[in-house]
């Protein structure tokens, strides 16, 4: 029997009841979140988690880089300037447990291993915001003891060790590096008049190691890079790349003016993964 999950990108606080009534209606085994629950306030974010929790469906759920961090230090960040978030650090670990909290008994996923059946979902680094550093490195250090990238991809290959199936789809906030670098390319920077490839390292080498190990690394899932490109025009959502499909899932928003809800149905039957787009009407 294949393995069937359904992949909800970026919410934005586009999560209703008719999500939870489709979702528990529908033949998945699983419900993957990739974060970014709500926008720059928290409160919205943890009310999302809440809603998601009382899924009748498993739940795993990958924080994204607005959920639990103060707006101050989401600036930092995006201007090179983490420093200016330092004040926020506690703020972050304190709204990381409340999160934590409301998405129980559903799981959190963050360096962590969530077995269905014979596939194994390994959650990587939680909290992305993609490209060349680490983000929130004061807040990744002090709740998972990860200070860099490299810590990070190691974290990631401890996890690859520590699985036990053959099978596995690795979920992130952010996708992997090495697929491209302009706008247009799944995980491709859009808001750097040079582009660039704004993939995360630390993960395209915790999907490198699972390959060497002789996993079948049959699915990356991710968000974060919104599918509509700034300035116009949508972004590549799935790439085939050495037989492990990429999905970005950030169809934002995720319910559209007609009223249809979005994800991603990621079917895994045997050694292949297919992926399709599902806009439902309550
Ligand atoms: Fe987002
Ligand atoms: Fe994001």
């Amino acid at each position: 029997m294949p393995t069937v999950l359904a992949v909800v990108g970026d919410i934005h606080a586009r999560w209703d009841d008719h999500d939870n009534a489709l979702f528990d209606a529908s033949d998945v085994d699983g419900v993957l979140v990739v974060g970014d629950l709500a926008g720059l306030r928290f409160g919205p974010a943890r009310d999302v988690a809440a809603r998601i929790a009382r899924l009748s469906k498993r739940v795993v759920l990958v924080p994204g880089n607005h959920d639990a961090s103060h707006a101050v230090q989401l600036l930092g960040e995006a201007i090179a300037r983490p420093g200016l978030g330092r004040p926020f650090v506690g703020t972050q670990a304190r709204n990381l447990a409340a999160l934590r909290e409301a998405t129980a008994p559903q799981e959190l996923g963050a360096y962590s291993l969530h077995p269905f059946g014979d596939v194994t979902v390994i959650a990587g680094r939680p909290h992305s915001m993609g490209g060349p550093s680490l983000a929130f490195a004061p807040h990744l250090t002090a709740i998972w003891g990860v200070s860099d990238l490299a810590a990070s991809a190691e974290r990631l290959c401890a996890l690859v060790d520590a699985c036990v199936t053959e099978r596995v789809v690795f979920v992130a906030h952010n996708g992997p590096t090495g697929l491209g670098p302009t706008p247009s390319d799944i995980w491709g920077c859009d808001f750097k008049k040079d582009g660039g490839d704004w993939g995360d390292p630390d993960l395209e080498r915790g999907v490198a190691y699972a390959r060497e190990r002789g996993k079948r690394v049959l699915a990356v899932v991710a968000g974060h890079m919104h599918r509509r490109i700034r300035g116009g025009g949508r972004r590549a959502w799935k790439v085939e790349r050495d037989g492990t499909l990429y999905v970005n899932a950030a169809e934002v928003p995720r319910i559209d003016r007609d009223g249809r809800h979005h994800h991603v149905r990621l079917v895994l039957d045997g050694d292949t993964a297919t992926a399709t787009d599902v806009w439902e009407t309550p």
